[in-house]
């Protein structure tokens, strides 16, 4: 049976979304949160299957749940360490990250947090070299190296990802295991329309990347939870120091995105000169615009 949703964009509906990190999760217990407006329990059962639903007003989160207790189940399954879940019909196929499964790589769950603005905001923001200098000085940029050099830009995989390559950009303290400043290169993958995967240099194997994922579950259409994942090559830091460098550095960048106006992004032509550090976001919303996706943005022709 079908039932109406606050969403009305197949896009959004169909996709997969992240809601909360498996790791977190105590088996048999319910967990809520909201997604596209509606309220969703998830949880783990007991034999470690990934359970998601739509809430029942009278169960609440950290009451044990079975899966035979539930009523609506919504499609679930666990991805690099987030389980996801839609209100629609998602496609079987979820995008790669092969990185996440190699076996000498830390791979840390680095937070979920709520940031007042939309998930294509958000995603966009992760794109940007630009405001390295000014937003992470000292960490990931610094004047005077405010340069963004050329790089590449494309829609790929028969229209399914944005890959940009050929990025580089001068960092101080671009990783907590870096020695000094260096000249870094980055890969930028946008494979779904509300997550991006970043690539930098690795500071111990220059034929390797570290990866930093950003999965957002768009709550509303202004309202986001970030989960970030780190599959990092270090072989001295422990997880905990690693989260709290990406803590640190999401926390520069959460006031800059929630004073960004309008907090869904636009995608029709915008009065705002495009200079070459926003090649990789004119690219990413002319894919959404061509994808047809409603939610969270303001269409062009509206
Ligand atoms: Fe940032």
């Amino acid at each position: 049976m079908s039932r109406a949703t606050k969403c009305a964009d197949p896009v959004a509906l169909d996709l997969w979304h992240p809601v909360g990190a498996v790791v977190e999760l105590a088996p048999g217990t319910v967990n809520e949160t909201h997604l596209l407006e509606e309220p969703v329990s998830y949880g783990v059962s007991n034999d470690g299957g990934v359970h998601a639903w739509r809430s029942v007003p009278h169960v609440r989160p950290g009451t044990a749940f079975s899966p035979a207790d539930i009523a609506e189940p919504l499609p679930a399954t666990s991805r690099f360490g987030y389980l996801w879940t839609s209100l629609g019909s998602p496609e079987a196929e979820f995008f790669e990250l092969p990185e996440f499964h190699e076996p000498d790589r830390h791979n840390v769950w680095a937070g979920s947090i709520g940031v007042h603005t939309s998930a294509p905001r958000a995603v966009e923001n992760f794109l940007d070299m630009g405001h390295f200098p000014y937003v992470h000085s000292g960490y990931l940029g610094i004047e005077p190296h405010t340069e963004v050099k050329e790089y590449d830009v494309e829609v790929v995989d028969g229209g399914r990802e944005v890959v940009a390559t050929e990025c580089e950009f001068f960092q101080p303290l671009g990783a907590l295991n870096a020695d000094g400043g260096m000249l870094m290169g980055y890969v930028y993958r946008v494979p779904h329309p509300y997550c991006a995967i970043l690539y930098k240099s690795s500071p111990i194997d220059e034929s390797r990347m570290d990866a930093i994922a950003i999965f957002c579950q768009p709550v509303n259409e202004v309202t986001t939870r970030a989960h970030m994942l780190l599959s990092m090559l270090d072989d001295e830091n422990d997880d905990r120091l690693l989260k709290r460098f990406q803590l640190l550095i999401f926390a520069q960048d959460k006031p800059i995105l929630e004073n960004q106006q309008p907090k869904r992004l636009p995608l029709g032509p915008t009065v705002e000169t495009p200079v070459r550090s926003d090649k990789t976001s004119i690219t990413y919303r002319r894919w959404l615009a061509d994808m047809g996706l409603t939610y969270c943005v303001i269409p062009a022709d509206s």
